[in-house]
């Protein structure tokens, strides 16, 4: 039997979605399902990142992995006509996995040549630290699917995670740089529940 992965995010669903909401979640969603892309985008929010990555990527097939179904049903409605319900053509280029990324990488072979995880759920319980999805097996599994020279990008403002990101990427093969980077602001990012400075970014390489 396989192992039990432990639950990386918290709840699934939360206030009831629109009608439209709906309509996009039951017929949109399922052409949009993912097998191979170029970047890949793990825990989107409410997808505000994708959305510019798409847009600035027209050439790449930009992949985002969010289980929470509230965020994706936020995604969908902000890449989609409203008289249509068809994808919008700068948006052409996204699929959505609506669940946990574990998942999708074990069904993908995808080389990729960015894979962006932006303000990661810190967990910041001692004893909700196995919580924590960026574990030094987690990112040996990332490595496995990163294109030769390709990078894996993480923001957080939350330092104590940082630190204890950095020590993961010790117990593997990548290398880690700490990076200024200038990139559009996310829901978490403007929340700032850790009422830090601005986000702190690793970029790990092969
Ligand atoms: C703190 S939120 C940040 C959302 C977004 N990146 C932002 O900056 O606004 C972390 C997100 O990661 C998602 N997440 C956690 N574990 C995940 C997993 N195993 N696969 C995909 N997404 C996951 C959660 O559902 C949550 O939406």
């Amino acid at each position: 039997m396989e192992k039990q992965e432990i639950r990386t995010f918290g709840r699934r669903h939360g206030k009831k979605l629109s009608m439209r909401q709906q309509t996009l979640i039951d017929e949109l969603l399922p052409t949009l399902c993912p097998e191979n892309g170029d970047i890949l985008e793990i825990g989107f929010g409410a997808g505000e990142h994708v959305r510019d990555l798409a847009h600035n990527n027209p050439d790449k097939t930009i992949i985002g992995a969010e289980p929470f179904m509230n965020g994706v049903a936020s995604l969908l409605s902000s890449i989609t006509d409203p008289k249509t319900n068809r994808l919008l053509d700068e948006y052409k280029n996204i699929r959505i996995w609506a669940d946990d990324v574990r998942d999708f990488l074990r069904t993908t072979d995808s080389k990729f040549v960015q894979i962006w995880v932006l303000h990661p759920d810190p967990w910041p319980k001692a004893r909700h630290e196995k919580r924590r999805l960026l574990s030094a097996e987690f990112l040996n599994t990332l490595s496995k699917n990163l294109a030769p020279h390709g990078e894996i990008i993480i923001g957080t403002d939350h330092w104590e995670y940082f630190d204890w990101i950095l020590e993961q990427v010790k117990l593997t093969k990548l290398t880690a740089t700490i990076a200024d980077l200038d990139i559009i602001q996310t829901r978490y990012q403007h929340k700032n529940k850790a009422g830090t400075e601005n986000p702190k970014y690793l970029i790990l390489r092969h």
